[in-house]
């Protein structure tokens, strides 16, 4: 099997007006010889700035959301096709945030993804369990479920990544356990490989919640997990590089 290469990517969520970009900036400055691939995901509003901020440095740039369709009367929305042509390369899809806030069931999130690979962005597509489904001894059937539901066969042969974030470990600083990690880690993989074969050997399957510098390296050397899903700890350049630099 061809080992994914590991892939760091920070969520800004709804975070950063134009002076943030400096912290983007000392991001690409501070990256050396990492063997991860880097990307940082900004509001929509900072897609175009940012991207020209990191021409030419090894930063990817990527949406947080897009909507499924190409444009039409859909106010307030982004297409993938709209984030493409502002410079990103990739596009988170199907957060927990958005799947709890705005309702986004596992169909929504497989036809975004559809729409990613219509515009050449690649998705990173989220799962994870609430803590009551944890509680509940559903966690593995919730997420492989998501799994099922959320990447669409089109995916086959593409370059795409699997977010496992467990929803109670998300800005909680809570973790689950490395073995936790890697059980869950092991199932999506197993899932994966069913759906498409070893098409999707090089899918990374990042983890995601709560990751800072000081848990980075124990989490980044669980078995199966190929990089993070970075939240709050993306939004200081010192932060996200400790994090980059323990991979
Ligand atoms: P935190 O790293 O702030 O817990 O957020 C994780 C996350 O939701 C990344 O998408």
């Amino acid at each position: 099997m061809t080992a994914p290469t590991p892939l760091i990517a920070g969520n800004w969520k709804m975070n950063g007006l134009a002076d943030a970009l400096g912290e983007a900036r000392r991001v690409a400055a501070g990256l050396s010889g990492t063997a991860a691939r880097v990307a940082i995901c900004p509001s929509a509003t900072l897609i175009q700035r940012m991207s020209a901020a990191l021409a030419g440095s090894a930063v990817m740039v990527g949406g947080q959301d897009c909507r499924a369709e190409i444009s039409g009367a859909y106010t307030g929305d982004v297409s993938a096709e709209m984030l493409a042509d502002a410079g990103a390369n990739l596009v988170i899809l199907g957060h927990s945030e958005r799947r709890a806030g705005y309702g986004e069931a596992d169909e929504l999130v497989a036809a975004k993804v559809v729409a990613a690979l219509r515009a050449d962005l690649e998705p990173i597509v989220c799962v994870g369990e609430t803590l009551a489904q944890r509680e509940a001894g559903e966690a593995l059937s919730v997420v492989t479920g998501q799994v099922r539901g959320s990447l669409p066969a089109a995916l086959a042969g593409k370059a795409f990544s699997v977010a496992y974030e467990p929803v109670w470990a998300i800005g909680t600083g809570l973790t689950p356990t490395t073995p936790q990690i890697e059980e869950m880690h092991r199932a999506i993989r197993a899932t994966l490989s069913e759906m498409f074969g070893a098409a999707a050997d090089t899918a990374a399957i990042l983890y995601g919640g709560s990751v800072k510098p000081s848990n980075a390296a124990e989490i980044l050397h669980a078995a199966e997990v190929g990089g993070a899903l970075v939240g709050g700890a993306s939004l200081k350049a010192e932060d996200f590089l400790g994090i980059i630099g323990a991979i």
